[in-house]
Parts: structure tokens; sequence; C-alpha cells
């Protein structure tokens, strides 16, 4: 186990460089199974979760060429498991996105019932409604999920609740289905047109990615493509964040600031200044703050995965700001390690009250989750002397060349060995 220790006090300038986006890379990968012939694909970021599903589609039996830092050649050829490795599957939960590719590709599929960052409940009912509705048979015995279907046809489904996974998962799935499905009220992440994107140059035929309503007509042959995943929404509008809280300027190089719509708007109400360029955003933070309220809610909402990190923010602006959190239950994990900081925020079921213009201390803390852990860098960032975050392996999934990123924005920020840490999960085995 490692750990980050991060000198506070910090007020971050410069420049950084975002990375292709983790939440649309775990799905364009096994979405590539969906073809015997080759895909390539650009600008992945160098993640944990990124080389976790390429260890799963190489056991799969996909071989896969590296060219460049970011750029993977992927030939399923004749690829035929349709079980993926039980011990990296559990390693993470968007790997349910192995339901829908190979239950398309082979009308089998045997997935464990996914884990994941602890949010609270995420159940998958709605992915496996649609594809019941697209005629397959489940079952599940063991932990895994079993799904067959002899012949896969075009359905009408409404999702009860937006979801991203089971939006990608039954586009993946009806892609190879006989005729035409419509999904109604599905998630409009820019991650969802990107897969789509991925899927059409395939041979697909996807219509409607980035409404509430995707048409999709199956075909029977899906074909080689090459496809340069979109930038990282989220690890944008993390450096954002935290280039406020630390009340620095930093401008964030290589998005697509229309993606960044909603956070853009938060960060300017709380007084840092945002100047956007077509590919890059410049906050600057070096203004006074100020309270807002925050609420989350699914794309083009402001994203429950930049609630953390905002909460960082809105602890440095002085004023009592209220957050909602509408998408996860309990995605609240940060706020005992923030409080341990000296951070005043009272959690009230979905809403978290932060009394802002705090001067936080630098302290030992865990991260419990990825977000969570980028949120505690953050405050680190803020906070009156030296901070230790542990767990930093959550961090490591989503985050590419973070120390990297942040040095070179003039953060004090080293890995190291976590004894400690690790002598209590010893002890826990
Ligand atoms: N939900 C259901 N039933 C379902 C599916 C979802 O009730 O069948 C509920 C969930 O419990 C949740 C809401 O719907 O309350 C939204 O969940 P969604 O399915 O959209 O989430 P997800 O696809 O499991 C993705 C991201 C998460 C991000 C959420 C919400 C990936 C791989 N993961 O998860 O990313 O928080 O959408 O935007 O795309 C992260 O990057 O740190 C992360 C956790």
């Amino acid at each position: 186990m490692e750990k980050l220790i991060v000198k506070g006090k910090t007020t971050l300038s410069g420049r950084v460089k975002i990375s292709g986006s983790k939440n649309s890379a775990v799905a364009l990968l096994p979405a590539a199974v969906m073809t015997s012939e080759t895909a390539c694909l650009e600008n992945l970021p160098d993640i944990t979760d990124v080389r976790t599903m390429i260890g799963i589609l190489e056991n799969l039996g996909m071989s896969i060429r590296r060219r460049g830092r970011d750029t993977l050649e992927l030939t399923p050829g004749n690829l035929s498991k349709i079980a993926p490795c039980y011990e990296l599957v559990k390693k993470m939960r968007a790997s349910y996105y192995f339901m829908g590719s190979l239950l398309g590709r082979f009308g089998q599929a045997e997935v464990p019932i996914p884990g994941g960052c602890d949010l609270g409940p995420r159940p998958i009912d709605q992915h496996l409604k649609g594809f019941t509705a697209l005629g397959a048979e489940i079952n599940i015995e063991h932990g895994m999920i079993k799904l067959s279907a002899a012949k896969l046809t075009g359905a009408r489904i409404y999702f009860d609740v937006v979801s991203i996974g089971a939006t990608i998962n039954l586009m993946l799935a009806a892609s190879a289905a006989e005729g035409r499905t419509v999904l109604e009220n599905v998630a409009k992440e820019p991650e969802i047109v990107d897969v789509a994107n991925f899927l059409n140059a395939m041979g697909a035929s996807i219509r409607g990615a980035g409404t509430d309503v995707i048409r999709i007509d199956g075909v029977k042959r899906f074909k080689g493509a090459t496809h340069a995943v979109i930038p990282d929404r989220i690890e944008a509008g993390t450096y954002m964040m935290a280039a406020a809280a630390t009340r620095g300027r930093v401008v964030v190089e290589d998005v697509i600031p229309k993606h960044l719509e909603a956070i853009t708007a938060k960060i300017r109400e709380t007084g840092a200044a945002v100047e956007v360029e077509p590919e890059t955003i410049t906050v600057d933070g070096t203004g006074p703050l100020k309270a807002s309220d925050l609420k989350t809610f699914p794309y083009p909402g402001f994203p429950t995965d930049l609630q953390p990190p905002g909460m960082v923010l809105l602890t440095a602006a002085p004023g009592l700001s209220v957050i909602t959190e509408n998408v996860f239950d309990g995605r609240y994990n940060h706020v005992e390690e923030l409080k341990r900081m000296g951070a005043r925020i009272k959690v009230e079921g979905r809403t978290a009250l932060v009394e802002g213009g705090v001067l936080l201390t630098g302290a030992p803390v865990t991260a419990s989750d990825l977000r969570s852990g980028a949120a505690l860098i953050i405050a680190a960032l803020t906070a009156d002397g030296e901070s230790h975050v542990s767990a930093v392996e959550h961090i490591d999934r989503g985050y590419d060349h973070l120390e990297e990123k942040l040095t070179a924005l003039g953060a004090n920020i080293y890995r190291t060995a976590d004894e400690d840490y690790s002598r209590q999960a010893g002890g826990a085995d």
C-alpha cells in the first residue's frame, strides 16, 4: 500500500493537460469485442482501471498491441470466451459492460455481480430489465450473472432511472439484435455519445445518443475502427476545483468546454473567474470566494463525481453552502475525513451544510473511493501543514499521473510506502 504526502498552503499555478476519459475508456474497451477485426483506441488514460480492463481483455483471448503512449490496437480475432476472469472483474464495476458486449457478440455472457466504489446501494436492475426485453434469459447463481439468448430482438425499453451503465450496456447488446430498439429516458452524458460514435464507426446504427431517446437498428456484422477517447471532463473539473480552492490560476488544456458547462457555471458562482476558449479553460481563484449551493444531477447537471471536490471548494469559500446529492445515497464518505482536517460540515440525509472560509489543517486521512480521494488531495493542498492521504490505490484508478501533473502546477506532493495502512489492512485479513 502507498500514500501521498502533501505539503499544504499551495497556490496552484500553470498549465495542465487533461487525459482521455476514464468512464469512456472503460466502456470502449469492452465494446471492442463486438468486432472480430482490429479496433484502435487512441487517447486512453494511463490509469489502473484501464490496465485492469486490458488484463480482462487479454484473459478473454484478445490480442493487444500498444502503439505509443496512449494508443492500443485490439484484435479479438476468434476470441470465444464468454466469462471474463473473476479476479480481475471484481476489481472494477465497469466490467459489467462485458454483459452487453459479450451478449451482443456471442449471445452469452457470464459476469460476476459488480462491486466497485462504495457509494451506497448500486443496483443493476435497469441493465437486467433491458437485456430481458431484448430476449435474454438471465440466471443469477453463486454471485455470477449468466445471460444467454438464442436470438436478441429489438424492443422498446423505458428506463425507470437515468443510468449511464444501463444506457451503454443496452446500446452494446441492441446493436447486435435483430430489428429496432428504442431506449427511452436514457443518460445523456458525453461518454454515452463517445461509445455510440465508436460503435457506429464499427458499423452499428445508433441515433439520438446525447438526447433522451436512442434508436438502434441492429446489424449483423461489426468491422474494425479507429477512435480517439474524449477528454475526461471529471479530471478537468477536478483541476478546475483545485485551482479555485487553492486560490490559484490554472489553464486546463485539451478539454471540450461544452462538457464542462455546469462546472464552469458553479465555479463562477463561487467568485472565481473562468475564461473559456475552444480547447482550454482558465480558472482564476485569486479573487475573493463566496458560498454557493450545489446540487448534483445527471448530465447536463453538475456531476456527482465532482461533488466531493466541490465540497472542498465550498469549504474554502466564506459563508454557508448547501450541497444536495441527488444521484447516490451514500456519497458523503469524504466528510468525516474533511472534518478531521477541521472542515465544518453537517450531513442530513442527502444534504450537507458546509460552513466555508475555514483554513484546514494537515492530517492523516484515508480515501474511501476515487473522488473522495481527489477531494482529500485538494483539501491537503489548501491546508496548513502536511497531510498523509492513505489508500491511494483508489485515486490511481482514475487520475492519470496525478503527482506529476500537480507537481508541475507547483504542488509539493510525493508518494511513499504506507506501512501503517498496510499493517491495518493486513490485520483485517
Ligand atoms: N441505478 C439503478 N438501477 C440500475 C442502474 C443505476 O437504480 O440498474 C441508479 C444508481 O443506484 C444511481 C443512479 O441510478 O443512483 C445512477 O447510476 P448510473 O448507473 O448512472 O451509474 P454507473 O453507470 O454505475 C457511472 C460512473 C460513475 C458515476 C455514475 C453517475 C462509470 C464507469 N461510472 O456509474 O463514476 O458516479 O455513473 O454519474 O461510468 C467515478 O468515476 O468515480 C464513478 C463512480
